[in-house]
């Protein structure tokens, strides 16, 4: 029998599918950990009530304008009415990196920045993970795919901690 240690709700947008990838693979990264409980919903999946039923949240957006999706936004913000206290987090971004790599970390920067403040509760479990991709509609960059399955088990570890 397995004991679950800790559940984990992986939350994210994805217009033309490059997020989704980067969240599937974070999520397995995870899931190899045994005790480790994943689920991974598309935002409009999602019910904000139910956040309170895990022991953390991963949350992942494409740097649209230089942050998160609005969509996202709206999230964290109405995270900020549930009680959340003990409970960890965790977020995730895709960016255009071919050029420059002007936005790494921008929305996720953002995105944490924003939890801090609006959300107090929820403790950061690891610093933000910020992944390239090519093109507007993708794809993602040579390389990066692994660094998402590495995040997902370093997540694992602390949440075994
Ligand atoms: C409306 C919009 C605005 C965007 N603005 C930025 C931006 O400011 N900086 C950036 O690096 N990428 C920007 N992008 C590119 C997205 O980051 C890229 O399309 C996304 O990472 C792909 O992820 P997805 O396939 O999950 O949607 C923008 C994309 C859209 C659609």
């Amino acid at each position: 029998m397995v004991i679950v240690v800790a559940k984990v709700i992986v939350v994210y947008e994805s217009k033309y599918g490059n997020t989704k990838p980067v969240a599937e693979t974070i999520t397995e990264g995870m899931s190899k950990s045994e005790g480790i409980e994943t689920v991974i919903k598309e935002l409009t999946d999602v019910d904000p009530n139910k956040i309170t039923d895990y022991d953390a949240i991963l949350i992942g957006s494409p740097n649209h304008y230089g942050g998160p999706t609005k969509g996202i936004k709206e999230f964290i913000e109405r995270l900020g009415k549930l009680h959340l206290e003990g409970k960890l987090y965790a977020v995730f971004d895709t960016y255009l990196g071919k050029k420059s790599d002007y936005f790494f970390e921008r929305a996720v920067k953002k995105m944490e920045k924003t939890i801090n403040e609006k959300v107090p509760a929820l403790k950061q479990i690891a610093s933000g993970l910020s992944i390239k991709v090519q093109g507007m509609k993708g794809p993602i960059m040579e390389g990066e795919l692994p660094k998402c399955k590495e995040f997902g088990k370093k997540i694992a570890i602390q949440l075994k901690a």
